[in-house]
């Protein structure tokens, strides 16, 4: 028989592993959050149990015969406390289910239990080639407050865009900046806080707790470690690059896609943008490759998944790219497309470069800003100046014609 997981069997388990049901007064609130949502933050305060529910909903995977990734975004890679809790549980519901949990594999970088189940560890360590092979339901960052940028960017590939079905979990305490809870909204993420004072209500051993960190605290740590506030700490968290006074309010609510299309063999690359007063934003991104009938539905459906309207859908057409827009016109009639010669994107280019300079566009993912900043300039025979440029950057410059040629 096959389980899914949910919250009814998440229960069961939480009870075989001997969980402290007067903390259910609370902790229900993160389980039924996790269940309604696909991209979330949990912020609750520090000992509240954030890496004991993980670990329980790991297991209950686990259980259910699916694939696990957890990720230590940290430079620290000491942090390996939700695997070791994650590998207590499994031992703990070995007891039930002897045969289903039987490790197969057992050890620091991968759990795999007889059923198929299991924990696959992604660290920084492993190259981003090694890491395209996995394919997970259930990803889960504890002390995300402490992932670091770059670290963050190098999983987002593997992480954030290629797996659209894929939950993906962020616990930690406050201390985010505000500009990590915007940029990770503007990628569907939901954020659930739970602050200590409130826990304290309805739990009142906490109390103890919060005596405790009014003592040892200072007013920062406790409004970010127990209140879970935004206290910005100097220190650069992710997504420093979004400017913080960054309004919520968008100059047009919907975002802009540009799309390039990959030669045979080459990947097909979708930007998402979206435009605030102070700049235009990357949001997101997506590769695929295979046949165009199957291309268009993923697409479309990443399209969907973010509202953008089919109107703000730029596809560069050339010779290749008319088989994709074809089958996305079967869809609708309503995507644009643009005809793009040599002068008209070097134009975009060094349009793309003076945004970035003048604060006007913010290049998240790394590597298209690296790439706008290093592009090489060729000089052809005849004189005509080119840039050397990569699916990424063509993308996004199919965005940025969205509204320059607007
Ligand atoms: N439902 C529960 N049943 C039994 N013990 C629990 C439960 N929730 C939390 N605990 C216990 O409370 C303590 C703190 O929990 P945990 O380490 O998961 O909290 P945390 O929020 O991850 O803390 P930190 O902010 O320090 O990372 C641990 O000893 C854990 O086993
Ligand atoms: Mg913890």
């Amino acid at each position: 028989m096959e389980h899914r997981p949910t919250l009814g069997l998440f229960r069961v388990i939480l009870a075989l592993v001997g969980s402290n049901r007067r903390r259910w007064k609370y902790q229900r609130l993160v389980a039924a959050f996790f269940f309604a949502h696909t991209k979330m933050i949990v912020k609750m305060s520090r000992q509240t149990g954030k890496t004991f529910l993980a670990s329980v909903l790991v297991a209950l995977y686990v259980l259910c015969g699916e694939t696990v990734i957890i990720a230590f975004p940290t430079l620290k890679q000491g942090k390996r406390l939700l695997l070791g809790e994650s590998h207590k549980r499994l031992v703990q519901l070995q007891r039930f289910f002897p045969s289903l949990l039987r490790f197969k594999v057992d050890n620091q970088e991968q759990i795999l239990c007889a059923n198929g189940g299991g924990v696959i560890v992604l660290t920084t360590h492993k190259d981003a080639k090694s890491r395209e092979g996995y394919s997970a339901s259930l990803i889960v960052i504890d002390e995300s407050h402490r992932a670091h940028k770059d670290i963050f960017d190098e999983l987002f590939p593997v992480t954030f865009a290629q797996e659209h079905d894929v939950k993906v979990l962020l616990l930690g305490i406050g201390g985010y900046r505000n500009s990590l809870i915007h940029a990770m909204r503007r990628r569907g993420f939901t954020v659930f806080s739970l602050d200590g004072e409130r826990i304290a209500q309805v739990f009142p051993p906490y109390l103890h707790s919060l005596k405790e960190a009014r003592e040892s605290l200072t007013e920062d740590g406790y409004r970010s470690q127990i209140m879970c506030e935004d206290v910005l700490s100097g220190e650069k968290y992710i997504f420093d690059t979004i400017p913080t006074d960054l309004s919520i309010e968008k100059i047009r609510p919907c975002p802009y896609a540009g799309i390039d299309v990959g030669w045979s063999g080459d990947e097909t690359v979708v930007t998402i943008m979206h435009a605030y007063p102070k700049g235009k934003i990357i949001i997101d991104y997506m590769t695929c490759r295979g046949a165009f009938k199957d291309q268009a539905n993923q697409i479309i459906e990443f399209l969907r998944a973010h509202h953008v309207p089919e109107p703000y859908t730029m596809i560069e057409k050339n010779g290749i790219g008319i088989g994709l827009i074809e089958r996305m016109l079967d869809h609708s009639e309503n995507y644009n497309f643009m005809d793009i010669d040599k002068n008209s994107k070097r134009w975009l280019v060094e349009e793309a470069r003076r945004m970035v300079r003048d604060g006007e566009l913010a290049v998240t993912p790394e590597f298209y800003r690296d790439e706008l900043q290093g592009l090489v300039m060729t000089t052809k025979d005849d004189g005509t100046i080119g840039y050397e440029h990569s699916d990424y950057l063509s993308s996004l410059l199919m965005t940025v014609a969205n509204f320059v040629y607007a």
